[in-house]
């Protein structure tokens, strides 16, 4: 026997009301790491409650860290800090713990951290990474499973990116910053919290320019500082109420939300007939009787986001016609497709190809979600279906979204965490 837990959620009920967005999972996780180079406790606000932000709080803590977080606010004294090697068993529960090593080479000279885990959605290679590391002069060594990083002395260096990787940017930049003279990082990522972690840099006393272009430029070695900062919020977070939204027939209003952050996916819904307008820090999102089927290729930022295909293809799967969707990122992420069709979805994949031929409706049934941002797409199919949907695994929701059953119900949604004893 088993307690299982699962999210239920009784569809067919228009989205509508105003909502608040959190703040973005893939700032914080740069952002809490690059903290402990300040060598003076920093807070940062606006952080999201959520499963990647509290292992990371332990991590900092295992580490020698002081660290609180409550109410979104997190205060992290690094004066402690005497440790490099943190144990498998708390990296291994996210991507994005590999940001680890620049910050201990930079502090320690030397960093060992496991492999890095995170949602199985590919290959996910870290050569840009290792090139970005060694150009700037460590030794690095991947064997056993561990990243071992060491270096005497970090030199400011010219780098070009194979392609615009959003870890291999942040990992080099933050090695950049504590490395002696000039590094450009040439064919950068430009996501929103590229720039949000180059402004937070930048309040500890860093001088990184241009992040958000394709050239970041970094004058590494100047003495860092203490800061209060508060991260940006979380476009994709934004943009699966947007989805959300838009798929359920409702007429939502989000809040604190960047809508320059959205264009892409607003050009989509835009396309698809529904109603998008921003003012200020609010998007507002209604269905206005139409949902024309759309292509949709994934592209790095400014394009059209990896992280919100899963959501959006949830919602093609009812759009009146055949929709083509492409993935151009992750080669593995189509997997929750098999979930959607169990809900009654006309889906075909071919490759990184998606062919979606909108169907009336979806029915709800027990489904299970095998990512994060899949995760998201049971959302949105749950949402649409007639009847009640029991999504599982719901560890990789909890990951990556905060509160979303109470900002859904705020929304008319009939959702909730339920338990189950299973006997298997
Ligand atoms: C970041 O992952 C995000 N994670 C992902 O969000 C997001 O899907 C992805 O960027 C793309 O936007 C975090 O920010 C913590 P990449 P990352 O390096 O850094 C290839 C979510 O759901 N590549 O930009 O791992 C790679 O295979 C997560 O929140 C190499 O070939 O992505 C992929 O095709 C999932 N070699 C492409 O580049 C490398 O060394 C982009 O990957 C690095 C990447």
């Amino acid at each position: 026997m088993a307690i299982q837990e699962l999210l239920s959620i009784q569809g067919g009920v228009p989205l509508r009301g105003t909502v608040r967005v959190s703040g973005g999972k893939n700032a914080a996780v740069a952002i809490i790491p690059a903290a402990l180079l300040a060598g003076e406790p920093c807070t940062i606000e606006n952080l999201p409650e959520i499963e990647d932000v509290k292992v990371l709080k332990e991590m900092l803590t295992w580490l020698g860290a002081k660290v609180d977080f409550a109410g979104g606010v997190m205060h992290i004294d690094p004066r402690g800090v005497n440790k490099y090697n943190p144990p498998y068993e708390l990296v291994s529960r996210m991507r994005a713990s590999y940001y680890l090593v620049p910050v201990l080479l930079g502090l320690f000279g030397k960093a060992e951290v496991p492999m890095p885990g995170g949602c199985n959605i590919g290959a996910r290679p870290i050569d840009q990474t290792l090139k970005g590391w060694r150009a700037l002069g460590a030794k690095v060594d991947t064997m056993r499973g561990v990243m071992a990083a060491e270096a005497t002395r970090l030199t400011g260096a010219e780098i070009s990116l194979d392609m615009a990787s959003v870890g291999a940017t942040v990992n080099t930049m933050l090695a950049a910053v504590m490395a002696e003279g000039n590094t450009f990082i040439h064919n950068a990522a430009k996501e929103p919290h590229i720039v949000d972690l180059a402004n937070f840099l930048n309040s500890m006393g860093a001088s990184v320019k241009g992040a958000g272009t394709d050239i970041i430029r970094i004058r590494g070695g100047r003495p860092l500082h203490g800061t209060t900062y508060a991260v940006i919020p979380d476009q994709i977070e934004t943009g699966t109420l947007m989805i959300a939204a838009a798929a359920t027939g409702g007429d939502i209003v989000i809040q604190d939300a960047i809508p320059y952050h959205m264009e892409a996916l607003s050009a989509k819904l835009l396309e698809m007939g529904i109603y998008v307008h921003d003012e200020d820090d609010r998007i507002h999102v209604r269905y206005d009787g139409v949902m024309r089927p759309i292509n949709v290729k994934t592209q790095v930022y400014p394009g059209f986001p990896t992280d919100l295909q899963q959501p959006m293809t949830a919602m093609l799967t009812i759009a009146g016609g055949q929709s083509v969707v492409t993935e151009n990122i992750f080669e593995s992420r189509f997997r929750f497709v098999d979930e959607l069709r169990r809900m009654g979805a006309n889906i075909r994949v071919v490759d990184r190809v998606a062919i979606v031929d909108g169907v009336n409706h979806l029915v709800g049934c027990p489904i299970t979600t095998t990512d994060l941002r899949a995760g998201a797409a049971m959302i949105v199919a749950g949402l649409i279906a007639e009847g009640t949907t029991e999504i599982g695994s719901t560890q990789f929701i909890r990951r990556g979204y905060e509160n979303i059953d109470v900002k859904l119900r705020q929304l008319g949604a009939k959702v909730e965490w339920i338990t189950r004893e299973t006997n298997y």
